[in-house]
């Protein structure tokens, strides 16, 4: 007997909207192509930015726009990217296959664009290559009010106004590409570089330091126990990303095997969420810093022949919109801690939400996934008790149902994830504490786990309305498809 219960009269904390935030990165054709065509572009744009791309955006409430990388954060300068465009010198994208990148997305197309989304900006500095006084001259650039250097620059270069900069991350990855450091040293450098960070003009910069990749614990205990009094949040990275042999395996092309395996890893974030707040609680019992999950996601081979400025584009499945919606739900779970999460890129790169092919645009099925379950973003997050059986295959488990629910404007939104790819599972539901009315629903899911979408088939996996479960004096007798995502509305 599978069973949920949602407790109504138990609301816990608030689901912070940032948990549904982007990530975009001068990576392949992210944000060239895909945000930025330029305004002389015979595609639609608004001050070179795609319209088509922000309706679709828009659509989502994206909360939060995390720029310019990614590793690329710590070989960028900020200054290349600033001045009228012609005069804006090229550089070299040696993380990202050696592409010139010709710094026409810089800082103001960058402020502009989340202006268009009504995202908030969250900028990453770069430590591994940049100095202090970089880092220090690009928050005075983006929020100074009155006369200096940088906002005289700023002015000259068309805005006099400030901006708002809610969001500023030192480093990315450091222990890696950026700058291979240990953390004792990072976190030296972070203490160094974040003094810099100066709340200006009565902006008030959230700081955020760089965290570990994956399972790396002592990094974690590093920043924590040498740096806490300097920080707002601490950054996770990762990305289900199944090794087979040496290689990810194809987007569109998996056995069942591979499908299990992905959705296994993708719930190990439920352990690497425990067990880096446990750490965390230690040094901060009272919550004040945020673990930030600012880049995760699926993340597949290249497609045979892409190049360089193909890096990292991939098609986006069913199972693609499993991990979304699995990842999301233990977001929420682990919402006292994790206030803010970026999925890793937005558009035409990882698992991204929309694909722009010239002019062409479709959604993937990770975007119907954020679309259905924005209304939980500042919900109240309402506790459950789920009983559920096991799905098996090939040696792997993975609990054949993930359920998160949350309440806003007298209303329950409930998110189910159905994993069994071959048959359906009958669900009883329970709410406590308040009295069930009447239940509505939408569906995502599709006749096999590796249905996408194309430019030529665009509107291959898409929600539909859901009408299978019912209401039976007080318990809800939900019905879920196989591979199947399910959202329900319930008033009490
Ligand atoms: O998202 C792609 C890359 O993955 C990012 O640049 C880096 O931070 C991570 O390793």
């Amino acid at each position: 007997m599978n069973n949920l219960v949602i407790h109504a009269d138990k609301g816990a904390h608030t689901i912070n909207r940032n948990i549904y935030g982007h990530f975009a990165e001068h990576l392949g054709r992210g944000i060239y192509e895909g945000f930025w065509v330029g305004e002389d572009s015979p595609i639609p744009n608004t001050n070179g930015l795609r319209r088509d791309v922000v309706a679709a955006l828009k659509q989502l409430n994206p909360p939060v726009l995390r720029w310019p990388g990614g590793c690329f954060a710590d070989e960028y300068h900020w200054k290349d990217g600033i001045g009228p465009r012609a005069d804006r010198p090229a550089m070299l994208n040696t993380h990202w296959g050696g592409v010139v990148e010709n710094n026409h997305f810089g800082t103001h197309e960058f402020f502009e664009l989340c202006a268009q989304l009504g995202a908030e900006p969250y900028i990453c500095g770069n430590v591994g290559s940049g100095t202090v006084q970089e880092m220090q001259q690009w928050v005075e650039y983006c929020t100074f009010n009155g006369q200096s250097p940088m906002a005289n620059l700023r002015a000259a270069n068309g805005r006099a106004e400030p901006w708002k900069l809610p969001y500023f991350g030192v480093g990315n990855e450091n222990m890696g590409c950026g700058g291979s450091m240990r953390p004792e040293y990072y976190a030296d450098e972070y203490r160094r570089y974040q003094t810099y960070v100066r709340n200006l003009g009565g902006n008030q910069v959230f700081k955020i330091a760089c965290g570990p990749n994956g399972a790396n614990y002592t990094w974690t205990e590093v920043l924590m126990q040498s740096a806490v009094d300097y920080m707002d949040g601490l950054t996770l990275h990762y990305y289900a990303m199944p090794p087979w042999g040496d290689r990810k395996g194809w987007a569109t092309r998996f056995t069942k095997e591979e499908y299990f395996e992905t959705l296994r890893l993708a719930l190990v974030m439920d352990d690497l969420l425990t067990r880096h707040s446990t750490i965390m609680d230690r040094y901060d019992p009272k919550k004040r810093v945020a673990l930030i999950v600012d880049e995760w996601g699926t993340w597949w081979d290249d497609e045979p022949g892409a190049d360089a400025a193909y890096y990292f584009r991939q098609q986006n499945t069913m199972r693609d919109a499993m991990v979304a919606a699995l990842t999301l739900n233990l977001f929420h779970h682990h919402g006292e801690r994790v206030r803010m999460a970026n999925l890793a890129q937005t558009i035409n790169v990882l698992q991204s939400v929309v694909l722009t092919n010239g002019p062409q645009m479709i959604l993937t099925p990770t975007y119907h996934v954020f679309e259905m379950f924005k209304t939980h973003q500042d919900a109240t997050y309402l506790p459950q008790t789920l009983k559920c059986a096991d799905c098996a295959a090939g040696g792997r488990k993975i609990p054949l149902v993930s359920a998160s629910a949350s309440l806003k404007a007298g209303k329950i939104l409930l998110s189910l994830v159905h994993t069994d790819p071959d048959r359906d599972t009958v669900l009883s539901v329970n709410v406590r504490g308040a009295k069930l009315r009447s239940v509505t629903g939408r569906i995502l899911s599709a006749a096999s786990i590796d249905a996408h979408n194309s430019f030529d088939e665009p509107t291959n996996v898409q929600t539909k309305p859901y009408t299978g479960a019912k209401l039976e004096t007080e318990t809800l007798c939900v019905t879920l498809p196989p591979a199947a995502i399910v959202t329900l509305e319930l008033s009490i």
